[in-house]
């Protein structure tokens, strides 16, 4: 019998559609869609096994081998980095990551510009490209509100239809990098259980192929 392929979701509504995509490619495994807590299910006779776990977590699961596959935002590889293999953009999930500030806000070149964000490698690398000099605050969540509490002069964050920019009264000023989530392989398991990842992400292919 072949190994099965463990399976890092990120829980929560963008990890529904990705199993939806999993079991529309073949990789069905029922019993998680009853109404449980439970975290790790698995279908022996598809050879997959799932995991729940937080979103910006998935990556660590892959790249440490805990998980064979996942599905992760660009957002956190661009952030962090992990030793991964890249093998699908899934065409869901998708936002991109923006510079936002107040509507009043101006550029003052001679000062350094203090950037909130979550996001702090993708931050500095974006300005670093810029020549700009900057301070960044890193926060952990409710981006939004450091300029408008002074805390920042922009902030460096995840805009998806733009509703929290607007009611907090804030505008994006530059997109930095689209981003949307992707199928993602540690690298040993690549190799050891080649075929059976290989037809995760043919019959992945497909279904971003017909959607
Ligand atoms: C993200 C992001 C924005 C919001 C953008 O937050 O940080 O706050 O979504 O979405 P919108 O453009 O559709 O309004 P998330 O819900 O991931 O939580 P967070 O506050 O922990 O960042």
């Amino acid at each position: 019998m072949k190994d099965m392929v463990n399976v890092a979701l990120p829980k929560g509504r963008l990890g529904e559609k990705v199993y939806g995509m999993f079991a529309a490619a073949g990789f069905e495994c029922p019993s998680i869609l009853e109404p449980n807590r439970k975290l790790i299910f698995e279908n022996e006779a598809a050879g997959v096994r799932y995991f729940w776990v937080k979103p910006s977590d998935v990556a660590i699961y892959v790249e440490r081998g805990s998980a064979d596959v996942g599905v992760a935002g660009k957002d956190i590889l661009l952030e962090y980095a992990p030793e991964v293999y890249e093998l699908l953009d899934l065409n869901i999930g998708k936002c991109r990551m923006a510079v936002a500030a107040k509507k009043t806000f101006r550029d003052n070149p001679e000062r350094t510009l203090r950037v909130a964000t979550k996001f702090a490698r993708i931050a500095r690398e974006y300005y670093a490209g810029l020549g700009r000099d900057i301070d960044i605050i890193h926060l952990n969540g409710s981006i939004e509100i450091a300029p408008i509490l002074g805390l920042s002069d922009v902030i460096v964050d995840i805009v998806e239809t733009g509703k929290t920019l607007l009611e907090n009264d804030l505008e994006p000023l530059e997109t930095i990098v689209p981003i949307s989530a992707r199928l993602i392989a540690n690298k040993a398991s690549f190799k050891f259980k080649g075929e059976q990842i290989e037809a995760i992400q043919e019959g992945l292919k497909r279904q971003v192929a017909i959607s």
